[in-house]
């Protein structure tokens, strides 16, 4: 009896499930009508080749402006700006000739910055390069020329300002230096060939008659062509921003001097009104005696 009872169950459940698998009456396929089963696998099929299409897309794209050697985005400004090393607070250099410790941190800090222009090292790590020349490293085509080598710098460029004859900067008897750098752009060449850009560095206005006798390293304040153009971070590891110094020989203590310093060369404009930092840097300086 069961087991007629289980052959029938059996029987009935093979056709329910033939039915459904093909239903003749209906006509109908899994449970669905073939026009129901083709507008489901119209709506996937156009579902997923937009999903492939988009990863492609996506890809493709940022394939196309992946370089490692190259920032994607690099701010283009037409003037790079110059920053001023020890940088002080709010671009102001205020000691006492007499007090060690009021100019102690600007030494410390001229001395850390400097660590890595130490001859030895920069020729451990960088090129002796032909001056007065655009150091040019082009990739050819596709085929990079990485890594690139970048020219020494060496500190005792710096002379009287590398802190190597004078470990104090000329802090200690009132004549300091002020480092100069000009911001990195990739592929920048400022000046042009035999013509380095230079730094300048003037009072300003009715400060002119304070500022005393000024006195520039490496000679006229040059930023040198061989350490143009610049390649990028990546490309380029050793790089060593090339430095002028600028050393205040008999400036009036114990009163306020605006300085401000630009660079010039005749292929980079005055930085504009909007970006006022643009080419040149302002910084205070007051060196007070007892
Ligand atoms: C650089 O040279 C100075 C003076 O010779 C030395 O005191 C300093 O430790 C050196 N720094 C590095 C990083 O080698
Ligand atoms: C930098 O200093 C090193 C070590 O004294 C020297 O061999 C090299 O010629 C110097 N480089 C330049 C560009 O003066
Ligand atoms: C960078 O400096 C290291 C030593 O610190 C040197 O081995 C390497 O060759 C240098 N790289 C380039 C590209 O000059
Ligand atoms: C500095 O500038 C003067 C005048 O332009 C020039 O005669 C001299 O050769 C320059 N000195 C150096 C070391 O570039």
């Amino acid at each position: 009896m069961a087991k007629d009872k289980d052959r029938k169950t059996c029987g009935e459940l093979w056709d329910e499930w033939k039915q459904f698998m093909w239903n003749p009456r209906t006509h109908e396929l899994l449970g669905r009508t073939a026009s129901s089963w083709g507008l489901i696998l119209l709506f996937y099929l156009a579902f997923y080749t937009f999903l492939a299409g988009l990863f492609v897309l996506t890809m493709y794209v940022m394939l196309q402006t992946l370089d490692d050697y190259k920032p994607t985005h690099q701010d283009r400004l037409a003037t790079p700006g110059m920053m001023i090393r020890p940088e002080g607070d709010s671009l102001e250099i205020i000691y006492n000739v007499e007090k060690t410790e009021s100019w102690d941190m600007y030494v410390q800090a001229l001395d850390k910055f400097l660590a890595p222009y130490n001859d030895t090292h920069q020729a451990e790590t960088n090129k002796e390069c032909t001056a007065d020349h655009y150091f040019i490293q082009e990739d050819s085509g596709e085929v990079r020329n990485n890594p690139k080598r970048s020219c020494q710098f060496n500190r005792t460029i710096l002379e009287d300002c590398s802190g190597m004859k004078d470990r104090y900067y000329g802090y200690h008897d009132g004549k300091p230096c002020i480092l100069i750098k000009f911001n990195r752009v990739i592929g920048l060449l400022p000046g042009k060939d035999k013509q380095s850009p230079y730094v300048s560095c003037a009072a300003k206005n009715e400060d002119s008659d304070k500022i005393g006798e000024l006195m520039y390293f490496p000679p006229n304040g040059t930023f040198n062509l061989m350490y143009y153009p610049y390649y990028g971070k990546k490309a380029q590891v050793n790089y060593s921003q090339p430095l002028v110094a600028v050393k205040f020989l008999n400036i009036t203590p114990n009163a306020d001097v605006n300085v401000e310093c630009k660079i010039n060369a005749d292929n980079i404009g005055p930085g504009s009104e909007r970006d006022k930092f643009a080419g040149r840097v302002s910084f205070k300086l007051r060196i007070n005696r007892n």
